[in-house]
């Protein structure tokens, strides 16, 4: 694997690093957003299953193989990675996450684990270098979703495998939701105070989603300004919890600058144009067949 060290905006942050190792103090908002991101990735076990379920890829073939994840976040797909593989795991994540998953991961097998902090559009690998390459839950939050599939193409070896998830569009009312109304204006706010205001809101929009459930109006819950509890959440999660993972995924929806969700048809021809051929693209359940995900799997020509 040939990594480029010629970059000064790419911090390396393993044993062995090349850049200056990142050094960040993480303000008190945010530090305490990604230990919330910590506590969900440790507390369940549904990383694991997603992670095999939209990947199928299998423990044994992963042996010595180079994998790149892109958008590490906290690092709950590289946990898995490097606890349930022996693969050389090459990840990268743009922002600040990259420090909780260093916090996370960098001691379980730092010879395998190699983390950086770098833009997808920037990432410190020659082309052609990875046996497996995946991108979980970020390529809507990316300014171009097409520029972002053909770097993850250019960056797998010919006949390796990527493998990605995102947003979907499942029809003309998917933007007619209370997150496309609010994020041209929440997207702009500091994370601190956005989150604050979250925090001080949450309890009643939990309780005024349920009660929409209950009584059979489901379907308003869209233009509430809190992230799909009903839909998305494992049953049995106790009020705590829930009330924590909340506050976590309505952040994520109302923060990221970018949030392009896609058509699944749309992305398999982006992978074909890109010079990949589509080996699956529909929905993958995971978590016991309680969520799905929209995913694409290629392998490049
Ligand atoms: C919703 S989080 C998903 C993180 C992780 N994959 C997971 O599923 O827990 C999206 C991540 O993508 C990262 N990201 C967004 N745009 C990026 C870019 N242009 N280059 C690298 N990372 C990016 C963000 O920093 C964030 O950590």
């Amino acid at each position: 694997m040939t990594v480029r060290d010629d970059r000064g905006d790419v911090k390396q942050t393993t044993t062995g690093f090349r850049g200056p190792l990142m050094v960040q103090s993480l303000t008190s908002a945010k530090s305490k957003f990604l230990s919330l991101i910590d506590r969900k990735s440790d507390e369940f076990n549904i990383s694991h299953n997603r992670f095999f379920s939209e990947t199928h890829w299998n423990q044994e073939d992963l042996l010595d193989k180079n994998i790149l994840e892109v958008g590490s976040g906290a690092g709950r797909f590289s946990k898995v990675v490097l606890e349930d593989t022996n693969a050389n795991l090459y990840s990268i994540d743009y922002s600040d996450a990259v420090t909780a998953n260093y916090r996370n991961n960098g001691s379980f097998a730092p010879e395998r684990f190699h983390l950086f902090q770098a833009s997808i559009y920037m990432m410190p690998f020659e082309n052609n270098s990875f046996d497996k390459v995946f991108c979980l839950g970020v390529l809507q939050h990316t300014p171009n979703f097409e520029d972002s599939i053909k770097i993850l193409i250019n960056k797998a070896k010919t006949g390796a495998e990527i493998v990605v998830d995102f947003y979907p569009i499942k029809g003309w009312w998917t933007k007619f939701n209370a997150k496309y109304i609010l994020r041209p204006i929440t997207r702009r706010l500091s994370h601190e105070y956005l989150l604050r205001i979250i925090e001080n809101n949450i309890d009643w929009l939990i309780k005024l989603h349920f009660i929409f459930h209950k009584i059979g109006l489901g379907v308003l819950t869209r233009f509430l300004p809190i992230c799909d509890i009903h839909g998305t959440f494992q049953k049995n999660i106790s009020e705590s919890k829930l009330r924590e993972i909340a506050i976590l995924d309505t952040f994520d929806q109302y923060s990221p600058e970018y949030d392009n969700p896609q058509r699944i048809s749309n992305v398999v021809e982006m992978f074909r144009k890109n010079g990949a051929t589509v080996t699956f693209s529909g929905f993958e359940k995971y978590s016991d067949g309680d969520l799905f995900a929209a995913v694409v799997r290629a392998i490049k020509d």
